[in-house]
């Protein structure tokens, strides 16, 4: 399918088995990934753009919600953000606005279709300076709060290989998942993301691997644990 003719992030997740079978294996390797403590925060990121980490991220939210945990799926994009969009979600604030004061979370919180499913959209337009907030100390006192509130965070970030953010994102969340798309993501990209991924501490969770080819006769699948500890997920559909 064309990315023009492509359906909802939520038609697609509802719509095939398939997909919603490999996110509940990744929601589960996510359970057990926790050494000493049940992991409840995520980021989403990946070495280059366009590779399906804001698809992956809503759809582990929504996973995630299924069960009954109250989750937030926080847009941490200011690049190129996309869950509100996607979600068909109009927000009023943003985390843009949390982060310099002017509201309150409840301000920002916008309760979703999906029952337990709260958003965060970025504000990415009245953000000029991303990586000074995001290093932070409102960022992480924020994160912190929120972290207490929720039973689980989700963030998507811009990619790792192309912006600081994520990194520095990905150090202050107990996990980081890293979204690879099947013929697109070069294995150097990987090398150097998880490089930089290390480098700021962050843990490494394992890679999605994103099948997708937007072609109409193509199909999507992920794999978790491609490069972390966990090797587990749903096997390939056959084109
Ligand atoms: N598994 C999939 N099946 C069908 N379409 C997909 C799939 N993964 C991604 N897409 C489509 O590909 C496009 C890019 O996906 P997405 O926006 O999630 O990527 P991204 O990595 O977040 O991009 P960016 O780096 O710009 O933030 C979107 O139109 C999305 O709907
Ligand atoms: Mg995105």
């Amino acid at each position: 399918m064309s990315v023009e003719q492509s359906p909802g992030v939520l038609e697609l997740y509802y719509g095939d088995a398939q997909l919603r079978d490999s996110i509940k294996t990744l929601r589960t390797n996510i359970e057990f990934a926790g050494i000493d403590k049940t992991i409840k925060s995520v980021a989403v990121t990946s070495a280059d753009v366009g590779v399906g980490k804001s698809m992956v991220s809503i759809c582990l939210a929504v996973a995630m919600a299924e069960t009954g945990r109250r989750t937030l799926l926080i847009d941490n994009d200011f690049r190129h953000p996309q869950i509100a969009n996607r979600l068909g979600i109009r927000c009023r604030y943003a985390l843009s606005d949390l982060l310099s004061g002017s509201v309150r979370i409840e301000d920002v919180c916008v309760d979703t279709q999906i029952p337990n499913l709260f958003v965060f959209d970025s504000g990415s337009r009245r953000i000029s300076n991303p990586v000074e907030i995001l290093s932070s100390v409102r960022y992480r006192e924020v994160l912190n709060v929120l972290y207490d509130a929720f039973d689980f965070l989700v963030i998507d970030t811009p990619p790792v290989g192309l912006f600081v953010d994520a990194a520095v994102i990905s150090s202050q969340v107990e996990g980081v998942l890293l979204v690879i798309q099947k013929g697109k993501t070069k294995r150097e990209a990987v090398k150097a993301s998880m490089s930089q991924l290390e480098k700021a501490n962050a843990h490494v969770l394992g890679a999605v691997l994103n099948g997708a080819s937007h072609t109409a006769s193509d199909y999507y699948y992920y794999h978790y644990g491609e490069h972390g500890r966990h090797r587990a997920g749903r096997g390939e559909r056959s084109t």
